[in-house]
């Protein structure tokens, strides 16, 4: 079979800089996101740019293109595919972030947030994009929101299945019986036709990393049983966005049919990944490159180390407004989108954690714990080795290996024993009432490499 090289990419949430100035409240919002907001459009040109020079066949994008349905955001994203499109051909599905499906259009200026922002209308979607599959399309099918999937070939034996998964119907992401039976005729008729399908959608259809970060509504509603009817209709692989995380797992349904699915991070957040996918004879080759480069404010910057200063920020902000102030705590937990100033009293909680968190090493860690009678979670080894090493880097570090879905499974023994320690305490205590699942969700993370380049 001759070889069809595909680039995918997910979640660049252009954001306009036209709707922000660099005010008090554009700060908070952009230090409560794990991805960049002002940054992203520089971020898609460096992107789009390494996109261009590389040798793959198609551009392939996951949803949630714009901020949040922003109709600037959309005139402004639609120019940079074009530049694009000159050199590859490009296919994209929206997702609710490109219609503002929560119905919060926001704009920042100075101290105040203004909702004043037009936005474009779910059935206003498919024929803004037309350019981007649904001219190229085979077969397509319009859902009741009126957005649209489509197949498309990409390769002399490749076919895309290009799903929106907005949603089903009944409440929840998916498909309709309606948009089942589309998908389904599709699927055979790629048999026919002898295509490898190769699905696209933006929900996951499986709860990577843990159910408890990327259960619930980051899935299609019913997960099982969509993933199930996908994977009996003859699917392999889907690829994935919307959780912003990379992983790689699969499903097997009760009859036995097994489907990859693929979860591409976003691209305008760490580790800015671009998933380099090669089609051959023993399956699909799967790399993961990342923007190494990119220019902001006319000064270049080394894009990973912007990035993970970015998405490590959101704690640090958390834990700095607990330093602070009553209410700057309960303002900056209202930018992550938490009811701030009904857990404004968590300051006083906070307050002394939060010096912890920034003074402390694992030596004065491990004191604190010994003082509380936790001394015995923390491995004297362990603690001996990391003893000058700050606590904060360890919380840094995990946040991290979550996002680029490499785990700290290449961390030596030590290491993996003090994050493991801290989360038994937490379980000791009570900490709160996740406990259980954040220390099984920590041992996921210490144990397992959940993104690596591989053939699936
Ligand atoms: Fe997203
Ligand atoms: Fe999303």
């Amino acid at each position: 079979m001759k070889e069809t090289k595909l680039a995918f990419i997910a979640d660049t949430h252009y954001f306009s800089k036209t709707l922000a100035d660099n005010g008090r409240q554009y700060h908070l919002r952009s230090g409560s996101d794990q991805k960049c907001l002002k940054e992203s459009g520089d971020l898609i040109d460096a992107g789009f740019a390494k996109l261009a020079q590389s040798d793959c066949d198609a551009v392939l994008i996951a949803g949630d293109v714009t901020n949040d349905g922003e109709t600037v955001c959309h005139e402004e994203f639609r120019e940079k595919l074009k530049v694009l499109q000159k050199s590859k051909p490009v296919y994209l599905i929206t997702a609710t972030h490109d219609w503002c499906s929560d119905d919060n259009p926001r704009r920042f200026a100075g101290d105040l947030i203004l909702h004043d922002v037009p936005t474009m209308h779910h059935t206003a979607l498919r024929d803004f994009y037309a350019d981007f599959g649904p001219n190229q399309a085979d077969s397509e099918f319009r859902t009741h929101l009126g957005v649209c999937s489509f197949t498309v070939d990409v390769g002399e034996n490749v076919r895309i299945l290009a799903l929106n998964d907005d949603q089903n119907g009944r409440g929840g992401a998916g498909f309709s019986e309606e948009h089942f039976q589309w998908i389904e005729a599709q699927m055979a008729k790629a048999k026919r036709d002898g295509k490898l399908v190769i699905g696209m959608e933006h929900h996951l259809l499986i709860a990577h990393v843990h159910p408890l970060v990327f259960g619930g509504g980051t899935c299609v509603a019913e997960r099982e049983m969509v993933a199930s009817r996908l994977a009996d209709a003859g699917l392999r692989y889907m690829f994935v966005g919307h959780s912003h995380v990379s992983a790689i797992d699969s499903f097997t349904s009760k009859n036995g049919n097994t489907i990859t699915e693929v979860n591409i991070g976003s691209l305008v957040g760490y580790p800015a990944p671009i998933l380099f996918v090669t089609v051959c004879d023993d399956g699909l080759h799967v790399r993961m490159d990342r923007i190494e480069r990119f220019t902001y404010e006319g000064k270049e910057y080394d894009a990973q180390a912007y990035l993970a200063r970015h998405a490590t920020d959101l704690f640090d902000r958390a834990m700095e407004g607990a330093l602070i102030s009553k209410q700057e705590f309960a303002d900056r937990l209202t930018a992550l989108q938490l009811k701030g100033n009904d857990l404004k009293n968590l300051y006083y909680i906070l307050h002394p954690v939060a010096k912890l968190y920034f003074g402390a090493t694992v030596n004065t860690l491990a004191k604190c714990m010994r003082l509380v009678g936790l001394g015995r979670f923390l491995d004297p080894a362990a603690v001996r080795q990391y003893r000058d090493k700050p606590f904060r880097d360890f919380v840094h570090e995990t946040w991290l290996s979550i996002l680029d879905g490499h785990g700290l499974g290449n961390e030596d023994e030590n290491y993996k024993k003090l994050v493991l320690g801290v989360a038994d305490a937490l379980v000791q205590v009570r900490a709160c009432k996740l406990t259980l699942e954040i220390r099984q969700m920590l041992r996921t993370v210490v144990t397992s490499d959940y993104f690596k380049d591989a053939v699936i």
